[in-house]
């Protein structure tokens, strides 16, 4: 009897299709986002899932799934796994660590040009029509090269903003972290350890790049907010939570900081009203990993977590703190 899995949203058909020579498929083709009951109901007789940072896996579900041995999350960032509770249920979680690392830095420093550059503000006044003459401050932003990049949360997509910073547009690179890096990776991104606060007031651009967990919830709010520079921006590619988006709305509409760039929202796909009312911020929907070939990575890599652990007994790249093997 093959195992059987489910895969909770619509991915790539041929992952689907490779999963199917494995394992007895059920596939949300529809692309329902399905609520907690209805997620437990399709799992109940599981024994692994396909899942995306929008499904969460807790005591309660996992207590409806007895059949259920691992989840293979489709992102990097597993803050819809209660780890504790998968540990304690014997579940595995796995994740997409690696393969979106530089695709998600592309993204993170695209972020960062753009707001600096202020090009959908730009963008949207040519659109509606109301370029009539060249004006010596029309649009005039703020200076990305040779400037002070802070980036807060040093872990693998952190330091490929660093090098892309320090490298390739000559700037001073600061970073906060839990634990400081190596000497060797310091020098490698150029970047300096400094306190958080120091971090806040020194950067011109700072980039968000932590994972959502309990001690980073509002990691910025208007404290934070007004620690930094009037003249600095702040790009958020992390979660949605780590930044307090109605203090961060309110700073950016009274200019308390220049403007912000935000991937990820309290709440998406729900977008706080304060923040669509200002022109000072760029916004996009959650997809600092969205090219073709890093999404088909990310699926392939969560359809090969889930292979390896029902043919050899051992995922390939576990969450830790989840059950580690069969
Ligand atoms: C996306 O947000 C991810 O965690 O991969
Ligand atoms: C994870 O969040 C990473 O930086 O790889």
């Amino acid at each position: 009897n093959k195992p059987r899995i489910l895969v909770a949203r619509r991915i790539f058909p041929e992952v689907v299709e490779r999963l199917r020579t494995h394992f007895e498929v059920q596939s949300n083709d529809e692309d329902v986002a399905w609520g907690a009951a209805e997620l437990a109901e399709r799992l109940a007789d599981k024994d692994g899932a396909l899942t995306t940072g929008s499904q969460r896996i807790d005591a309660q579900l996992l207590a409806a799934c007895p059949r259920l041995k691992i989840v293979a999350n489709m992102a990097v960032g597993y803050n819809n796994f209660d780890v504790d509770a998968m540990s304690e249920a014997g579940v595995v979680g796995t994740n997409t660590p690696d393969v979106l690392t530089e695709t998600t830095a592309d993204f993170g420093f695209a972020l960062v040009l753009a707001t600096a550059r202020r090009m959908t503000e730009a963008e949207h006044y040519l659109r509606a029509g109301r370029w009539q003459h060249w004006s010596y401050d029309m649009f005039a932003g703020a200076e990305v090269h040779g400037s002070t990049l802070g980036i807060l949360g040093m872990g693998r997509i952190g330091q490929a903003i660093a090098r892309r910073g320090a490298h390739g547009f000559g700037m001073r690179v600061l970073y906060h972290n839990r634990s400081r890096l190596a000497p060797e990776v310091e020098a490698e991104c150029r970047a300096a350890y400094v306190s958080k606060e120091d971090l806040l007031a020194q950067a011109d651009h700072l980039v968000l790049v932590l994972p959502y967990t309990a001690e980073s919830h509002h990691a910025i709010g208007a404290a934070e907010l007004a620690r930094m520079k009037p003249t600095a921006t702040l790009v958020n590619i992390a979660r949605g939570g780590i930044v307090d988006d109605a203090a961060l709305a309110r700073a950016l509409k009274e200019r308390r900081i220049a403007a912000a760039g935000l991937d990820v929202f309290e709440g998406e796909p729900s977008v706080h009203p304060g923040l669509l009312e200002v022109p000072n911020v760029v916004l996009t929907p959650h997809i600092a990993s969205a090219t073709v070939a890093t999404r088909l990575a990310m699926a392939s890599l969560a359809a090969d977590n889930l292979i390896a652990f029902f043919k050899e007994g051992r995922a390939l790249t576990p969450v830790p703190g989840t059950a580690a093997t069969t």
